[in-house]
């Protein structure tokens, strides 16, 4: 590594662990010439690059400062030991759901009785029969060529012309984002995620090593578009993996306009989205939102979609719509996972060529929304006074904002002594930031055991406010 890119990395290191403070005056060019042993050539090198990437400002004649944090949104730099603890944790809260005995306001799935399980079994029966020792061969990357068909057909239904080799099947939505994400990147590279995110996008961060830049997210307008182009200028943003319609945890969907914003602002800077677009069906309203992916002309944008909310999610089964990309990620498929497994694909496959899937669709988004309002209503009942609850618009999270006193995180303990899970703050962000909020669940039958769930919630958190 050369000299300045080696001090580079340690003012860098030092910024991030707090050690040099946001307006905080750096060594001068000769103390660090006479700390590092190093020339005034290399001093000044990796000072002008730390500026060209928004780490430093210059001021003439005063010295070297660091960066405010409102210009440079500070780098979640996802610590090791932070990352590990969100790790546990969400394993903990997906284990905390699986108990039947739980009331699974914290569950990230739907409740699977609303899927259509017969038809499934029958479509999985027809191919079994069918099967041939090589069709396990004739699935590998980049999956089921019919399965790949039928998407590109319900993508061309929505005015979004792609060819069946530009889809990879994996291993649901899940590996499809990792997969894009590891081909984008390398150990190292920043990444711009939202803030709150949904964990995996953390998850996969810790993983592979990368940096993450947390965008505000807000619960009305989405992704703050400001601050994107901000860290776009600031930062060399390898990707971003962005949701656009039904965001976990918020559920907030951007409208036509900022989607086509949010396109051209990436493509203008050269930086790819993974469009994390797992809850498209879930939709409220009269039309479903068309993904950014429609307005992408320069095939910027891979879009990763699945069955798991919408159909079925033990088969586990998603896509990425991954354009140019698509090579890579089947390379890195055949490296990992291998493929999708075979009977799951050719059913799918079965299903949607044979069966009623949007008209399973329909009843579906009918019930969710249902639900969804009876849980809003049944909750604002109890909630304290000055928390907020995000609108119901489609999917079946409704985002909580307790008064700042209290923690969810204990609020979770408590609630899960009492048999109910939520899904706390902590879970969607590295940071505090959302340490007085929680996501819950509203798929799941309304009978008078969520009701009185909710009602023991609203007791736990009058209690949480007395803390
Ligand atoms: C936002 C988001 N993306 C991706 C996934 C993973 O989807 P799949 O089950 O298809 O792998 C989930 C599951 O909870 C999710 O909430």
């Amino acid at each position: 590594m050369a000299k300045y890119q080696r001090l580079m990395d340690e003012i860098q290191q030092q910024i991030e662990a707090g050690i040099w403070l946001p307006g905080t005056r750096l060594p001068s060019l000769r103390q660090q010439v006479a700390q590092q042993g190093v020339s005034l050539m290399t001093v000044l090198h990796a000072y002008e690059l730390l500026e060209s990437q928004g780490w430093i400002v210059s001021r003439p004649q005063s010295g070297y400062y660091v960066a405010p944090r409102a210009l440079a949104p500070a780098p979640l730099s996802v610590a090791i030991s932070e990352q590990v603890d969100i790790n546990d944790f969400v394993f903990d809260v997906l284990q905390a759901t699986r108990d039947p005995a739980i009331v699974p306001f914290g569950s990230a799935f739907p409740d699977p009785a609303l899927f259509p399980q017969r038809q499934l079994m029958r479509s999985l029966a027809n191919v079994s029969h069918h099967l041939t020792p090589t069709d396990a061969l004739h699935n590998l990357p980049p999956g089921n060529a019919t399965l790949r068909q039928l998407l590109a057909q319900r993508y061309a239904r929505q005015g979004i012309t792609l060819s069946p080799d530009e889809i990879v099947i994996t291993s649901g939505a899940l590996e499809a984002l990792n997969l894009s994400l590891q081909s984008l990147t390398e150990p190292g590279d920043y990444v711009v995620i939202e803030q709150p995110s949904f964990y995996g996008a953390l998850q996969a961060i810790e993983r592979l090593k990368l940096k993450a830049l947390a965008i505000p997210v807000d619960a009305r307008n989405g992704i703050d578009l400001v601050q994107l182009e901000e860290a776009l200028q600031r930062w060399p943003v390898k990707a971003c993996w962005l949701m656009t319609t039904l965001q976990n945890p918020l559920s907030v969907t951007l409208t036509p306009e900022r989607k086509q914003q949010l396109v051209a602002l990436l493509a203008r800077y050269q930086v790819p989205m993974i469009e994390d677009d797992v809850y498209a069906e879930l939709w409220a309203g009269d039309a479903p939102p068309l993904p950014a992916k429609a307005w992408d002309r320069q095939g910027n944008v891979l879009h990763c979609g699945s069955f798991s909310k919408s159909l079925v999610a033990g088969f586990r089964v998603g896509w990425v719509a991954a354009g140019q990309h698509a090579q890579r990620i089947q390379r890195l498929q055949l490296m990992s996972t291998l493929s999708t497994s075979a009977p799951m694909q050719l059913a799918l496959a079965d299903f949607l060529a044979t069966r009623r899937y949007d008209t399973h669709l329909k009843r579906l988004r009918q019930i969710l929304a249902k639900r969804q309002q009876m849980v809003r209503q049944a909750l604002m009942k109890v909630l304290p006074p000055q928390a907020t609850v995000s609108e119901a618009r489609g999917g079946y999270f409704l985002w909580v904002t307790l008064p700042e006193s209290i923690n969810t995180t204990r609020l979770y303990q408590r609630a899960l002594a009492q048999g109910i899970s939520i899904a706390p703050g902590q879970l969607f962000s590295a940071g505090e930031q959302f340490r007085h909020c929680f996501r819950l669940n509203t798929a799941w039958p309304w009978d008078s055991r969520a009701e009185a769930a909710i009602v023991k919630l609203g007791q736990l958190m009058a209690e949480g406010q007395a803390d």
